[in-house]
């Protein structure tokens, strides 16, 4: 799966006395920026890195995208992420983590099942 997008994307990487935090986007068309990956060291999670990347890429891309978005399993571990950084739930595909995987996927002892989508708006 990962494959499938590595090689269009950009990676950033968050340097703060070494990596802590990474992300890979997408240009989905239509104006719309795609965060494909996201993630904080495990052992600097809930310390601002992943808000503050966020932020990088609303500032980098404000004025060349309409909307940034991420697709995410309904985890317990990543929506509220989202939510916390300003997205809203947009739209789900059903089955996704289902169709795409050939077993299945759990976090934070959840089945992941429907890839969930959310977006922030980057223009007024
Ligand atoms: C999701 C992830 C990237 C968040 O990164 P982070 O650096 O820990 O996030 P931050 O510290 O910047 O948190 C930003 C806000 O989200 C909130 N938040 C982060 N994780 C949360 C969680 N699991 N539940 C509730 N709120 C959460 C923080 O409390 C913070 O809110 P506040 O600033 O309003 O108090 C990180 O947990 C991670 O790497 N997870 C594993 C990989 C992953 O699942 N990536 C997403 C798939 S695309």
């Amino acid at each position: 799966m990962i494959d499938r997008y590595l090689d269009r994307g950009t990676m950033y990487a968050l340097d703060d006395h070494g990596v802590k935090a990474i992300c890979v986007v997408t240009d989905e068309g239509d104006g719309i920026l795609e965060i494909k990956n996201i993630a904080t060291h495990p052992d600097y999670q809930r310390k601002g890195y992943g808000r503050a990347l966020i932020q990088f890429l609303i500032d980098t891309y404000k004025d060349t995208y309409r909307i940034l978005q991420a697709g995410t399993g309904d985890s317990p571990l990543t929506v509220p992420f989202y939510e916390r950084c300003g997205f809203k739930r947009t739209h789900i595909i059903k089955n996704f983590f289902i169709d795409h995987y050939d077993h299945p996927i759990y976090e934070g002892g959840i089945q992941l099942i429907d890839m969930v989508y959310l977006q922030l708006p980057l223009q007024e």
